[in-house]
């Protein structure tokens, strides 16, 4: 019996265009690709981020509280949220929560030899279906954090539906959500077609996993890594496309993909700072302060979640 990701890529082969969803990029390898695209120098989103986060984590401290409950969305190797544990007042529970099982518990240990007196609980799930998750502490409040425009992921229903989500398991608190601005065409094309192929093997890497959990037959030589910003839809689109005419197996079906064809492997939707907060009152949040840097590429918004 396949799996869901065999199921989707079965169906992203089978339906017209071929699409899959990004969550499936993400094994321990693909993991560890994506930390080296944020230390790409073309890739300023995340080092941007942290500048925010560092220039004004004293505030955003002050509006979490004493005690708060950290919960992460896509927390992947936990590198942003050591600086809110570095300056919250005593936070009293992490909940990191990523679908690269591996990968978080790996990172977890070694947040939990760091911060010995934090109770880190990682929760290795997917957070586009219903997130399950512990009682409160009831010590202090929750405060969420999805930070690297993960939010951009996901089409505009699926954003709003998940903040809605979000709005509800983190009543009472608050979500700290970074989003990434629409800006100069030519710096989102650069920071997703690095020159040292990062991000090329990152989306092929894709292939890679299929093979080796779908036993199929892809063969990544003959698809080239395709990323480009469509400006009307104000989003970075990520594509494999077929060098030839082939044809793969999976899940005993034969698909063609004809040369010049395409997988669309990610969207990466760029925002407006005011087009951001219309969409978190829409799920729920009252919109509270906003940081960004000074190039206004890159902003962290504070909803709280009433
Ligand atoms: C773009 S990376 C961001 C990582 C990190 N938060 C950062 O800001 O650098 C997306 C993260 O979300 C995780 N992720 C992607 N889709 C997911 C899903 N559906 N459910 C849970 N985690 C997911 C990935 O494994 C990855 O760690």
């Amino acid at each position: 019996m396949l799996s869901e990701f065999g199921r989707d890529m079965v169906a992203a082969l089978a339906n017209r265009p071929h699409a899959i969803s990004p969550k499936y990029f993400y094994d321990v390898e693909g993991s560890r690709l994506f930390d080296r695209i944020c230390e790409l120098p073309e890739y300023y989103p995340t080092r941007t981020e942290i500048g925010i986060l560092e220039r004004s984590v004293g505030e955003m401290a002050a509006l979490a509280g004493r005690a708060a409950e950290i919960v992460e969305f896509g927390a992947g190797s936990l590198r942003k949220v050591r600086m809110l544990l570095g300056a919250f007042e005593a936070p009293a529970r992490y909940l990191p929560i990523d679908i690269s099982g591996d990968h978080l518990r790996d990172a977890a240990a070694m947040l939990r030899a760091e911060f010995p007196r934090l109770d880190v609980v990682p929760v290795v799930t997917d957070y586009t279906q219903h997130i399950e998750l512990p009682e409160t502490t009831g010590s202090g409040r929750r405060i969420g954090f999805f930070p690297g425009s993960t939010l951009g992921n996901f089409g505009p229903e699926e954003a709003l539906a998940f903040l809605q989500r979000a709005a509800g398991l983190l009543s009472g608190g608050a979500l700290l959500l970074g989003a990434d601005l629409v800006k100069d065409p030519q710096l989102l094309h650069a920071a997703y077609n690095d020159a040292q192929g990062v991000t090329a093997a990152f989306n092929l890497n894709l292939l890679v996993r299929a093979n080796r959990e779908l036993g199929a037959n892809f063969v990544p030589a003959q698809f080239a890594h395709y990323a480009f910003y469509n400006a009307p839809l104000q989003r970075i689109e990520m594509h494999l496309t077929s060098r030839v005419r082939q044809v793969v197996a999976l899940g005993g079906e034969r698909f063609v993909l004809e040369e010049g064809e395409c997988l669309h492997t990610e969207n990466s939707y760029k925002f407006t700072i005011d087009g951001l907060r219309d969409l978190a009152v829409r799920a729920g949040f009252r919109p509270g302060p906003v940081w960004t840097d000074p190039q206004r590429l890159f902003s962290v918004h504070w909803l709280h979640a009433p």
